[in-house]
C-alpha cells in the first residue's frame, strides 16, 4: 500500500546517508565523582554530520548531546557525564546482540555495555535514552515483499523492546534513573511511531513523540518548512538526519519528558 511504499522509500534515502567516515565513539570509564546519562540508540541518536555529497561523519552532535547540555544546566546536574552507545545503521536486534561500532568488540551489544556500566556503577546512572526501529526495515529493501512483511516487521520490534530490552534496562538501572525514549517524524513511519509511543508509555518511558517538534501530521507546508529548518533534507547535502538545530529541537521535547527538575 502506498503508505508502505513511501514508508520503504524513505527507509533506503536513511540507508544512503549511513556508513561513510564514522569513527569509533568514545567511551570514557566511571569516576565515582560523575553521574551519567547514557544514550542508546541508531544514527539519531549517534548523530550524522554531512561533509560532502554522499560523505557524512558519525557520531556527531545528536539530540543526545543537545539533551546533555540542558542537563548540566540543572541544579545537582552539574557532574553529569554523556556516554553515548548509539550506532548508525543499528536495529532492535542489534541494540540486543550486536554492536558494529563497537570495533574491538563487535559482539558486545549496546544493551549489554549499558547494562555492565549500570550494574558496576551502582546509583551513579540518572538517565537513559533510547531510539531504535527504523533500521529494521532496511534488510527488506529489495524485497518484493515488504508489504506483507510490514506487520511482522513491527511485530519483532515490540517484541524486542518489550521482551528484552526494556524489562534488561529497568532491571539493571533500578528506581534512581529516568528512561526515555522518541518516535521519529516522517509521515512514512506514522504506523511505526504510534507503536513506539504504546510500547514505551506502557512500560514506564517518558517519550518524547518529536512528531509534534516537525508538525508531521499537520499542515503539509508547515511540515515541509520544519524538516528544512530541522534537517539538511533541503540543502545541497540532502541529508535526512536530523542537524544541529533538529537535534536541539529534540533534545527540549526530551528534557520537557524527562522533567520535572528541583
Ligand atoms: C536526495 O537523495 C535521494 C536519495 O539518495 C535522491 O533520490 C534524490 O534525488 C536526492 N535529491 C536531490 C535534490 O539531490
Ligand atoms: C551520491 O550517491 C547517489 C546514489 O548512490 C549517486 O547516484 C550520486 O551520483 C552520488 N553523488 C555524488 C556526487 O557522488
Ligand atoms: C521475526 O522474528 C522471527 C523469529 O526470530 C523471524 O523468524 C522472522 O524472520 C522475523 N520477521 C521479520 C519480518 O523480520
Ligand atoms: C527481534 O528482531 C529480530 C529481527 O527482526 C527477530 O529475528 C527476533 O526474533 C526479534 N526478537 C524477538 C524476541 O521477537
Amino acid at each position: 500500500m502506498s503508505t508502505e511504499k513511501s514508508f520503504l522509500s524513505f527507509v533506503v534515502l536513511l540507508l544512503l546517508c549511513l556508513p561513510f567516515g564514522s569513527t569509533a565513539p568514545s567511551r570514557p570509564t566511571a569516576s565515582s565523582d560523575n553521574i551519567y546519562y547514557l544514550s542508546l540508540g541508531d544514527s539519531f541518536a549517534a548523530g550524522v554530520k554531512p561533509i560532502a555529497p554522499n560523505e557524512t561523519i558519525t557520531p556527531a552532535y545528536s539530540y543526545a548531546d543537545a539533551l546533555y547540555e540542558l542537563l548540566l544546566l540543572k541544579k545537582d546536574y552539574n557532574n553529569l557525564k554523556l556516554i553515548k552507545y548509539g550506532c548508525s545503521g543499528a536495529t532492535s536486534d542489534d541494540i540486543v546482540s550486536l554492536d558494529k561500532c563497537n570495533q574491538e568488540n563487535p559482539k558486545y551489544s549496546q544493551l549489554d555495555q549499558v547494562i555492565n556500566f549500570m550494574k558496576s556503577n551502582r546509583g551513579l546512572v540518572k538517565f537513559v535514552t533510547i531510539n531504535i526501529g527504523v533500521n529494521d526495515f532496511h534488510r527488506y529493501r529489495n524485497d518484493k515483499d515488504i508489504d506483507g512483511c510490514f506487520s511482522k516487521i513491527l511485530k519483532n520490534i515490540s517484541n524486542n523492546l518489550t521482551d528484552i530490552i526494556i524489562p534488561k534496562l529497568k532491571e539493571a538501572g533500578g528506581e534512581g534513573v529516568r528512561y526515555a525514549a522518541s518516535t521519529y517524524f516522517q509521515r512514512s513511519t506514522n504506523d511505526l511511531d504510534d507503536l513506539l509511543v504504546k510500547i514505551y508509555s506502557e512500560n514506564g518511558f517518558r517519550v518524547a513523540d518529536i512528531r509534534s517538534v516537525f508538525g508531521t501530521n499537520g499542515d503539509p507546508a508547515e511540515f515541509k518548512r520544519r524538516v528544512c529548518l530541522y534537517t539538511n533534507s533541503c540543502n545541497k547535502h540532502n541529508n535526512s538526519h536530523p542537524n544541529v538545530e533538529g537535534s536541539r529541537a529534540i533534545g527540549s521535547e526530551y528534557d520537557k519528558e524527562l522533567g520535572p527538575f528541583d
